[in-house]
């Protein structure tokens, strides 16, 4: 089910979780910035569409929108897209020359909708400067998040995501051990490259987002994080090279789960 909550003013969080047997439960977000020219950021899972839209319109008219930003092309990100191109027909899709490549391999975006952004470019929203960027962590290479000048509020896609026990509306109100084993063991899941990358140049990353001195960080798939929790998801990164890497349920154990299943049902 689709939710909304307000993260900071001008910009609403369309949410909902998705279970993961025997792991926890991962938020997956979208978000409205109440710009001069109004923005959604991703359009919810493909399975969730009709539930997403609905949630949508209890935050805006559609039809207001300008524009979306497909921050990648991930079956939890592309839900809603095209249904809201066909509803609205000044809406056009920010996003990259590979994201789109992608989408003409399941449903096409047409070229007169889209608006091509690669990171370190700007994008002007009527009241305010949009800044590309390419998250320290992601799971598609066509990602891109972006930094919002007038509110500091940074956007970073899958980056800072977390496998939770239960998903608050901010993430403050997760503990330490909480926060970081969800963060870590959701990195180690997502961008499971991060166990081959060089520490300085990752050093390097994290370091570009501390100098941003965000508000607040919007995940796709944690909590409404704000400012002053910045270094605590950067450390959380930073654990992810020497974390334990992910290795999923084999044949074996997904027997062993589905007796269990029966046994209790
Ligand atoms: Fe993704
Ligand atoms: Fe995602």
């Amino acid at each position: 089910m689709t939710t909304t909550y307000r993260a900071t003013a001008g910009i609403d969080v369309l949410t909902s979780n998705v279970a993961v047997p025997g792991f926890g439960l991962i938020p997956v977000n979208a978000f409205v910035l109440h710009a001069a020219e109004p923005v959604l950021v991703d359009t919810g899972p493909i399975v969730e569409r009709d539930d997403f839209l609905a949630a949508l319109r209890s935050v805006i008219d559609p039809s207001e929108l300008r524009w979306i930003w497909l921050t990648h092309t991930d079956f939890d990100h592309i839900g809603a897209l095209h249904a809201l191109l066909e509803e609205n027909p000044q809406l056009r899709v920010i996003t990259t020359f590979v994201a789109v490549g992608i989408m003409s391999l399941i449903a096409p975006l047409p070229m007169d909708r889209i608006y091509l952004l690669n990171p370190g470019q700007t994008i002007d929203v009527g009241d305010r400067t949009l800044t590309a960027f390419k998250p320290p962590a992601f799971d598609n290479p066509v990602t891109t998040g972006f930094y919002d000048q007038q509110s500091g509020v940074l956007f970073s896609s899958d980056c800072f995501g977390a496998m939770l026990d239960a998903v608050p509306e901010n993430a403050a109100d997760l503990t330490d051990d909480e926060l970081s084993r969800g963060q870590v063991f959701w990195a180690t899941v997502d961008s499971p490259w991060l166990h081959k990358v060089d520490r300085a140049a990752q050093a390097k990353e994290l370091d570009a987002i501390r100098a941003l001195h965000p508000n607040m960080i919007l995940s796709s798939h944690l909590p409404a994080a704000g400012g002053d929790m910045t270094e605590r998801l950067l450390a959380s990164l930073a654990a992810v090279p020497s974390a334990t890497p992910f290795v999923g349920p084999d044949q074996a154990a997904l027997e062993h789960m589905l007796e269990q299943m029966t046994a209790g049902g």
